[in-house]
């Protein structure tokens, strides 16, 4: 079934950082398939973030050129606050505005804990967490100002444990935090931020980078089943101007597409005028986390409305 076809992005212009390779590759050639004039920012670094390297940026302009779309490399490095200002002057410089903002660069640094030092936190903090916030916060002034944006930002399912990269968990569980809040902040200028969380074969999902964790082997079949191009439609839509959404969180990859929330038990009430007894929470401990009547709060004052019903207006 052909979905859709005119959610298009003529006259949009979008940045995508860490284009140059894996999932960021696949959502720069469908926005810019749909019309869509494209910075494509990739230092192009080893998957640890060593190094640096204009050959995969340049590659996908390209392969964006040769099919016929509009897009400019760009090499700075998003791990460092400069790097994003010049990122988004690109964008301005080349095209005159900037539209969309998909914050996709990542690396990957496997260590546990302790071993895992200060360095692979600030490493992985700087490209994913201080990545997203400064190239977000160069572009916001833009959107503001044409009062229309569109922000993606990529979190991971390796939030639910994935104890062999704690600090890529670490970073990608602050970015849910950062969505969430600042989605609240940009409804009123026309801005949507929302949060994708890929699941796709890229070269950080190889056996080789994971030194710890058995995975099923990636056979032919399963790469086919897991490509990049298969979250890109989730993506396209999150910063397309028809999304519906703000302050969401949505799985895609391997052609399931699905909502993540975060969401609250009723919880158990104490009637107990003096302060409540450890073992009061003990003897409740199912209630606590009996899961019926859950609700997800869509701000922290829609929590507050809920969990604190019981004191009244
Ligand atoms: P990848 O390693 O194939 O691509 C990441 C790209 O980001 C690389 O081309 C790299 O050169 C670039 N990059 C890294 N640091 C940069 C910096 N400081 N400035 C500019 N570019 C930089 O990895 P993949 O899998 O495509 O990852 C893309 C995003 O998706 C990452 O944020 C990753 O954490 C996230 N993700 C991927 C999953 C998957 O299943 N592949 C699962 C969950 C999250």
């Amino acid at each position: 079934m052909n979905a859709t076809p005119d959610f298009r992005f003529d006259g949009r212009v979008a940045v995508v950082t860490g284009a140059g390779r894996g999932l960021g590759r696949a959502h720069a050639l469908l926005l810019a398939e749909r019309g869509a004039k494209v910075v494509v920012n990739d230092l192009g670094g080893t998957k640890e973030g060593e190094g640096s390297d204009a050959g995969p940026a340049n590659d996908v302009v390209q392969e964006i050129t040769a099919a016929g779309g509009i897009a400019v490399a760009d090499s700075n490095n998003v791990g460092t606050e400069e790097g994003c200002h010049a990122l988004v002057d690109t964008a301005i410089r080349e095209f005159g505005r900037v539209d969309i903002v998909v914050n996709n660069a990542g690396i990957s640094r496997f260590a546990t804990f302790p071993q895992a030092d200060a360095e692979n936190l600030e490493r992985t903090l700087d490209v994913h967490v201080r990545g997203t916030w400064h190239t977000t916060r160069a572009a916001w002034p833009h959107m503001v100002k044409q009062g229309y944006g569109r922000v993606v930002t990529t979190t991971s399912t390796g939030m639910f444990g994935l104890p062999d990269n704690l600090a890529y968990a670490t970073a990608k569980g602050a970015l849910i935090g950062f969505t969430r809040s600042l989605s609240v902040e940009a409804a009123s200028h026309g801005i949507l931020v929302n949060c994708i969380a890929p699941n796709a074969i890229t070269r950080p999902s190889t056996s080789a980078a994971k030194p710890n964790i058995t995975t099923t082997p990636l056979d032919d079949a399963r790469m086919q089943a897991m490509q990049t191009d298969l979250v890109s439609p989730m993506v396209a839509y999150l910063a397309h101007e028809d999304c519906k959404v703000n302050g969401e969180i949505l799985v895609a990859g391997a052609r399931r597409f699905a909502r993540w929330f975060l969401a609250v038990t009723p919880g158990y009430r104490s009637d107990n005028p003096a302060v409540p007894t450890v073992e009061e929470i003990a003897e409740h401990w199912d209630e606590v986390n009996d899961q019926t009547g859950y609700y997800v709060p869509e701000t922290l004052h829609h929590w507050a409305s809920q969990f604190m019903a019981h004191l009244g207006a």
